[in-house]
């Protein structure tokens, strides 16, 4: 469903935020168990979801294929 608003929003050219949800085993940045792929501008990046978001702009998260 967020993939679905961001393509939406991309498609309309609004600004979308995305919040990710991921399972969770410290919460602190420790683990990398909440770890998802985001795209920046040097390149494909892994991110926590516990310290660097939940929030993430929805193009980093879900770019245009
Ligand atoms: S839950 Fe451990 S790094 Fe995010």
């Amino acid at each position: 469903m967020l993939e679905a608003c961001a393509a939406l929003a991309r498609e309309y050219r609004l600004p979308c935020q995305v919040s990710l949800e991921e399972y969770m085993a410290c919460a602190v940045g420790g683990c990398a168990g909440c770890v998802v792929k985001v795209h920046t501008d040097q390149g494909p990046a892994m991110k926590r979801v516990c310290v660097d978001g939940p929030v993430f702009p929805a193009e980093r998260v879900f770019p245009a294929a």
